[in-house]
C-alpha cells in the first residue's frame, strides 16, 4: 500500500480522514468513528482547534482537573491541571493540604531575563568586527522600533545586545546575544522579530563597512533561560512533618533529606525525581495554555547547569526546621498565543485570578515542589505503589471494561488489600466467573 501523498494539506477535514481510513484501516469504519467522535458539536469550536495547526484530524483529550488547597504567598488557589497521569492530582492535592496547615508556600520571582541570538560566521579580523558592532549597535535597536514600541510602552523591549566571540569552539564563530524583557508574554514571536531584523541590518551595515563578510547562520530564541527564575519553598519545625502517627517526624525529616541529597549527586535519579517535579509543571502549563516542551528543555538545561544532571529541589533541616525548596527557570506567558483563543485555557487562567506571568512562575514552582514532596513523602515512607495502584486500579476497570456493579465490588474488595494488576485481573475474572 502506497502511503505518501501530495497536497495532502489540501485535501478537506473528511477527505483526509478518508485518506487515512483507505490507507491505514483498510477503509475500517471504525476507526474513523473513533476520529470522528471527538468531534465538538459546536462547529465553531471545533473550528477553532482545527485552525491551532495543520492537518487536524481530530480532538485529542486530556481530563482537565483541579488541585484546591494551595496558599501560595497567603494566597489561596484552586490549580488547574491537564495530565493523564492517574495519580498525580491525587498527589498535588494531597501536598496542597498538607502544607496549608503549615503555612503554605512562599515564592519569590529571581529574574525575568529571557535570552536570544542570532549566530553568524566572520573569518576576518575580530578587532575590527568589534568596533563595527559598537558603531552599529545603536542602529541595530533603531531598526527594531517598530517591533519593540508596544513592549517599551508597557515597561518591557530589548535590553542588551553583545558581540560573543565562539571562535575556540568553531571557526569564525560569532554571536549577537540579546537579552529581554517581554513581561506577561512569553516572547517568542518578539524576541524571534527582533533577532530576524537584528540579523537584517548588522548583514546590510557589515556589507558596507567590513572588508570580510558576514554570513548569518540563524536567529531564534533560546529556551534556555537561567535568568528566568523563581523560587518556591516550604518550611516549617520538623517535629511538625508527619501527620500520621506510624511515622516519626524527625525520621522522615532525614529520609526526605537523603533522598533528595541521592537526586543531586546521581543522575540516574536525579531524571526520575525531577520526571516527578515536571508531573506537577507540565500538568499547569498544559491546562494555562503554555509551551511545556520549551518548559522542559529549559528546565532540564538548567539541572545541568553544574555539569551534571542534577535535582531541581533542595532540602535542609537547621535549627530543627526542614525546608523543602525548588529553583527552576520558567518562561510562561499569561497573554497572547492560546492564553485568549482556547475557552479552557482562559478558563484555567481566570481560576488563577488572571496572573501576571510572574504570578503564573510561581504557581507552576509551587505545583513541580508539592508534586516532589508528595513523590518524595511515599517513596521514603509507604512506597509508591500504594498511591499509584490505589488510582491505577480504575484504569484496569476500565481496559476489562468492567460496568458500575462490578467497579464497586472491585474498589471494596481492594480498599484494605494489595493492590497489583494481577490481582485485579483475577478479581474481575472471578466476579464474571460467579455470575
Ligand atoms: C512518577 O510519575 C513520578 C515518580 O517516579 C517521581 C519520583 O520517583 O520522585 C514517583
Amino acid at each position: 500500500m502506497n502511503t505518501t501523498i501530495s497536497g495532502f494539506s489540501k485535501l478537506s477535514k473528511s477527505e483526509k480522514i478518508d485518506w487515512i481510513i483507505a490507507t491505514h484501516f483498510n477503509n475500517d469504519s471504525s476507526a474513523k468513528t473513533t476520529l470522528t467522535q471527538y468531534w465538538n458539536s459546536d462547529e465553531k469550536l471545533q473550528k477553532l482547534h482545527d485552525e491551532f495547526i495543520e492537518n487536524t484530524v481530530s480532538n485529542y483529550y486530556l481530563p482537565f482537573a483541579v488541585a484546591p488547597n494551595f496558599k501560595i504567598n497567603g494566597k489561596s488557589y484552586t490549580i488547574p491541571m491537564a495530565i493523564e497521569e492517574s495519580s498525580v492530582v491525587a498527589a498535588a492535592s494531597k501536598a496542597a493540604k498538607f502544607w496549608l496547615n503549615r503555612g503554605g508556600f512562599k515564592a519569590e520571582i529571581l529574574g525575568t531575563t529571557k535570552i536570544g541570538q542570532v549566530h553568524f560566521m566572520y573569518y576576518g579580523n575580530a578587532e575590527e568586527l568589534t568596533n563595527f558592532f559598537n558603531t552599529v549597535k545603536p542602529k541595530l535597536l533603531e531598526d527594531t522600533k517598530s517591533i519593540t514600541k508596544n513592549m517599551e510602552k508597557r515597561g518591557g523591549g530589548i535590553l542588551d545586545i553583545e558581540l560573543r566571540d565562539k571562535t575556540q569552539n568553531i571557526n569564525g564563530y560569532y554571536q549577537l546575544h540579546a537579552t529581554f524583557e517581554t513581561l506577561d508574554a512569553m516572547g517568542a514571536n518578539f524576541i524571534n522579530s527582533c533577532l530576524e531584523q537584528f540579523a537584517k541590518t548588522f548583514k546590510n551595515e557589515a556589507e558596507n563597512t567590513l572588508n570580510d563578510s558576514v554570513s548569518v547562520v540563524m536567529s531564534i530564541l533560546s529556551n534556555y533561560v537561567p535568568e528566568c527564575l523563581v523560587r518556591a519553598e516550604v518550611s516549617c519545625p520538623v517535629v511538625d512533618l508527619s501527620d500520621d502517627p506510624s511515622i516519626d517526624s524527625k525520621e522522615f525529616a532525614e529520609k526526605f533529606i537523603q533522598a533528595v541529597n541521592i537526586a543531586e549527586i546521581e543522575p540516574y535519579r536525579a531524571v526520575t525525581h525531577n520526571k516527578g517535579v515536571m508531573n506537577g509543571i507540565d500538568a499547569v502549563i498544559l491546562a494555562t495554555g503554555n509551551d511545556f516542551r520549551a518548559v522542559e528543555a529549559g528546565v532540564h538545561a538548567y539541572a545541568s547547569k553544574d555539569g551534571i544532571y542534577s535535582s531541581l529541589t533542595h532540602a535542609s533541616i537547621e535549627n530543627d526546621i526542614f525546608k523543602f525548596w525548588i529553583e527552576i527557570p520558567l518562561a510562561l506567558g499569561t497573554v497572547g498565543g492560546l492564553t485568549s483563543l482556547h475557552p479552557l485555557v482562559k478558563l484555567a487562567l481566570e481560576m488563577l485570578y488572571k496572573p501576571t506571568a510572574k504570578e503564573l512562575m510561581q504557581i507552576v514552582a509551587v505545583a513541580g515542589l508539592a508534586q516532589n514532596f508528595a513523590a518524595l513523602r511515599s517513596l521514603t515512607t509507604t512506597g509508591i505503589q500504594q498511591g499509584h495502584m490505589k488510582m491505577h486500579i480504575m484504569n484496569i476497570l476500565n481496559q476489562f471494561e468492567a460496568n458500575e456493579a462490578e467497579k464497586k465490588l472491585v474498589l471494596e474488595q481492594f480498599k484494605d488489600q494489595a493492590i497489583s494488576h494481577s490481582a485485579v485481573v483475577e478479581a474481575i475474572e472471578k466476579l464474571r466467573i460467579k455470575n
